[in-house]
């Protein structure tokens, strides 16, 4: 057999697993400073980036009158020779692909083909009673073949949890969590979340979906790809890379975690208590960033809910106000994306990008988006020190920007460019706005999103969990 399999096998044979290194160890900075140098560039051509500090001698701007340094966004409509894009079917074959290698090559890296295949396991399931309404909850865990490089394992951890009494299968909002969130999901009595409209991090407020008939899901995206640059190579993008660190146009984190997100989707479709045709995603922060790559991916997720995502998620780079792209450059946060991204933290500018993120939030055209941040003094590092960091204003433009090209798949977008008052949701199309009042928190936007997203998802009939509810 061994004669045959080599003679029509074009690839090198694999040396047998023993014999492969073991993951290589970088720190983030040794391994930015490889990317760099990969790059040709050295650190002392690295933008400093701006401080947080509205006080710092190098503060960020927070003046609105001084953000619109590059005025020219990429037209979502125009393909690069030129041409205008006035149907749906141009988009679809020739400008959105366009768009996605653009990104790929210059932000997010690109994901290798030969991913692996998840098998699911169902840990646990339990009846359980959160707050007056019957739950099932399933600890469910995906198992990544590792077969190409065993010394790396990974694994995709997920919770899921459905009425008990439903009148058949339910839409499911599922949750990109922070640790904390994670823990709480995990603690046993189930947490009491605040009362809505408080800061803090939604975590089980999953109960205000299950209040409406709905599912709730728990993703824990460090479970298959840590949030470090010293985690390259581990978790799938080392396993896929074999141990080794990766290439200029490898995928980012952020990339990674999308695709454990489809994963977890791929679960749910297989789940009879789940309607998988009405499944949601939602992200605060660098999950609100991971919110919005995932929905570009995977057209299966059918909304989003993306809170306060600023720079590099739905602000427009282009808009400099808060955090910049050589924030992002930083050996704390140049991980989320490609190499390439981090000529953007020196030499190259935002006018340089081919792209700007109106266009990453078209990527989810026709579908609906939820958008949300913070108060203008308080999104950001609001416990620190009160600046805007993820610049709500940033975010808000660039669903402007977007919404012609909802127009042309038939939607209608946000339906004004007038920038509102902190306090006022904006929710009567498909692209939605709200900035609370409080800090760099989803939760006080969270009632507006459940009532943007019940105009799209709907709750079988003979639901009891109504009835059931404190
Ligand atoms: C940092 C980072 C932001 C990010 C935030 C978060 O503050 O600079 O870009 O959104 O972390 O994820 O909380």
């Amino acid at each position: 057999m061994p004669l045959t399999f080599f003679a029509q096998s074009k690839a090198p044979c694999p040396p047998p697993p023993a014999s492969r290194p073991a993951p290589v160890k970088l720190t983030a900075e040794q391994d930015r400073a490889r990317m760099l140098e990969l790059l040709g560039l050295r650190e002392d051509q690295m933008r400093r980036p701006p401080a947080t500090d509205p006080k710092s001698p190098n503060a960020a701007n927070y003046d609105e009158a001084k953000a619109n340094v590059y005025p020219n966004l990429p037209d979502a409509l125009k393909m690069k020779n030129g041409q205008s894009v006035t149907t749906a079917d141009r988009w679809w074959k020739q400008r959105r692909p366009e768009i996605v290698a653009d990104y790929e090559r210059e932000i997010l890296g690109r994901a290798p083909e030969n991913l692996p295949q998840v098998t699911w396991e169902v840990v646990s399931e339990k009846p359980e009673n959160w707050r007056g309404i019957d739950v099932i909850t399933k600890r469910l865990v995906g198992h990544v073949d590792n077969s190409s490089y065993p010394q790396i394992t990974v694994n995709i951890d997920l919770i899921l949890y459905t009425p008990a009494h439903s009148g058949g299968p339910v839409p499911v909002l599922m949750e990109m969590a922070f640790a904390r969130d994670w823990e709480r999901a995990l603690a046993r009595p189930f947490v009491v979340p605040p009362p809505p409209g408080t800061p803090g991090h939604w975590g089980v407020d999953g109960y205000e979906a299950l209040k409406r008939g709905w599912g709730f899901a728990v993703l824990n995206p460090v479970s298959f790809q840590s949030d470090d640059g010293d985690g390259l190579t581990q978790g799938i993008i080392g396993l896929m890379n074999k141990g080794q660190p990766r290439g200029l146009n490898d995928w980012g984190t952020l990339r990674a975690w999308a695709w454990g997100a489809s994963r977890a989707l791929d679960y749910l479709g297989s789940d009879a208590a789940v309607n998988a045709k009405e499944v949601g995603l939602v992200g605060h922060s660098r999950f609100g960033k991971a919110v919005l790559v995932t929905m570009a991916y995977d057209p299966r997720f059918a909304i989003a809910y993306s809170s306060s995502s600023g720079e590099g998620g739905a602000k427009l780079y282009r808009h400099i106000y808060g955090e910049q792209m050589s924030n992002l450059a930083s050996a704390s946060l140049y991980h989320w994306f490609c190499g390439n991204f981090l000529r953007y933290g020196g030499p190259l500018t935002p006018a340089d990008l081919p792209v700007d993120n109106h266009e990453l939030i078209a990527l989810s055209a026709p579908r609906p988006v939820f958008i949300g941040g913070g108060s203008n003094d308080g999104d950001g590092y609001a416990i620190q020190g009160g600046d805007a960091w993820a610049d709500p204003k940033g975010m808000f433009l660039a669903e402007v920007a977007a919404t012609p090209v909802y127009k042309l798949l038939g939607g209608n977008g946000l339906g004004t460019a007038e920038f509102p008052a902190v306090g006022t949701t904006i929710a009567n199309g498909d692209l939605a706005w709200r900035q609370h009042q409080f800090g760099h928190t989803p939760a006080p936007n969270w009632p507006a999103f459940l009532d943007f997203a019940a105009k799209y998802l709907h709750t079988p009939a003979g639901e009891k969990v109504l009835a059931q509810a404190q």
